[in-house]
């Protein structure tokens, strides 16, 4: 497993896979990630393995998706147990792992946004400025490992409808992959921010899961007023005294708010458990 730290060294360690296969050409997956990996991040991984002949995977903690009072300096980060991890895959070629320097060098000034309905709804209330980060970021990632495929979590989902549009305007010659969530046993979404948890907030945190599956079943028994779901599991979340930052349901392609549910819709929400913020959606499926 190959580790690089520098973005010129990345471009040419991939351009040097391509001229390597001229006959079978190599198939690059991409998992960005910033650390502290759990088994979400590497199921990723193990999805890109089966479509990929090389995977590369980032570990880059993005001070230009946090805002000023979010957890940017207390985010968890352990890059020898990181390169464990993956080195325990066995598919994973290359860790690109640049520093904030090397990303943002002085002087530093071009930016990737879109303002649109994607962006100002759900995390991006709360959140402002964070998407243009997360997209600023994939970018330069993207430039910097040119990846065929990159891997991405259902549990992000806005993030990942916001990064499949800024591939298709810019023209990026990468194809998305939305992998499912990974769960603990009582539901509760794998995710870094986890370990910020006490061991009391631990317990209270799988509500969001159960209040999201409370939204399923209803729409399953019949319910397709959307306003009465997001009331009843907002009701379910204050009553588990948790803070909730928002509940909506939303179109799964353009992020829209739905009023009535049919075909397909997305309910995704936030709630903070202690300081910690947390964030899970679920899909509700229903025949018209
Ligand atoms: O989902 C994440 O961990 C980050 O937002 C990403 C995609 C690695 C960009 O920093």
């Amino acid at each position: 497993m190959k580790i690089i730290r520098n973005i010129a060294e990345m471009q040419k360690y991939s351009d040097s896979i391509r001229r390597a296969a001229r006959k079978t050409p190599h198939i690059m997956g991409f998992v960005p990630t910033m650390g502290y990996l759990h088994e979400g991040h590497i199921s990723l991984v193990n999805a890109g393995a089966k479509d990929c002949t090389k995977m590369a995977v980032s570990i880059f903690v993005n001070p230009a998706q946090f805002g000023p009072n979010e957890d940017l300096t207390k985010y968890p980060r352990d890059e020898q147990r990181d390169l464990t991890m993956l080195e325990e895959t066995k598919s994973v070629d290359c860790v690109f792992i640049p520093s904030a320097e090397e990303m943002y060098p002085e002087g530093y000034a071009a930016y990737v946004n879109m303002e649109n309905e994607m962006t100002k709804t759900l995390c991006g209330i709360s959140r402002p400025g964070h998407f243009k980060g997360v997209m600023t970021v994939v970018a330069k990632l993207l430039n910097a490992v040119k990846p065929d495929k990159m891997y991405l979590g259902h549990k992000d989902m806005q993030q990942a409808i916001i990064l499949t549009k800024m591939i298709k305007d810019l023209n990026y010659d990468t194809e998305v992959i939305i992998c499912p969530t990974v769960r603990e046993k009582d539901g509760l979404a794998l995710s870094s921010r986890n370990s910020y948890l006490s061991p009391e907030e631990r317990n209270t945190a799988p509500v969001l899961y159960k209040a999201l599956q409370m939204a399923v079943s209803m729409s399953e028994l019949g319910e397709r007023d959307a306003a009465v779901i997001i009331r009843e599991i907002k009701r379910k979340l204050k009553e588990d005294r948790v803070e909730i930052d928002y509940v909506e349901i939303v179109n799964p392609m353009t992020l829209e708010k739905t009023e009535k549910i049919s075909g397909s819709a997305l309910i995704a929400a936030a709630i903070f458990v202690g300081k910690t913020r947390l964030i899970d959606n679920a899909v509700i499926r229903v025949s018209e």
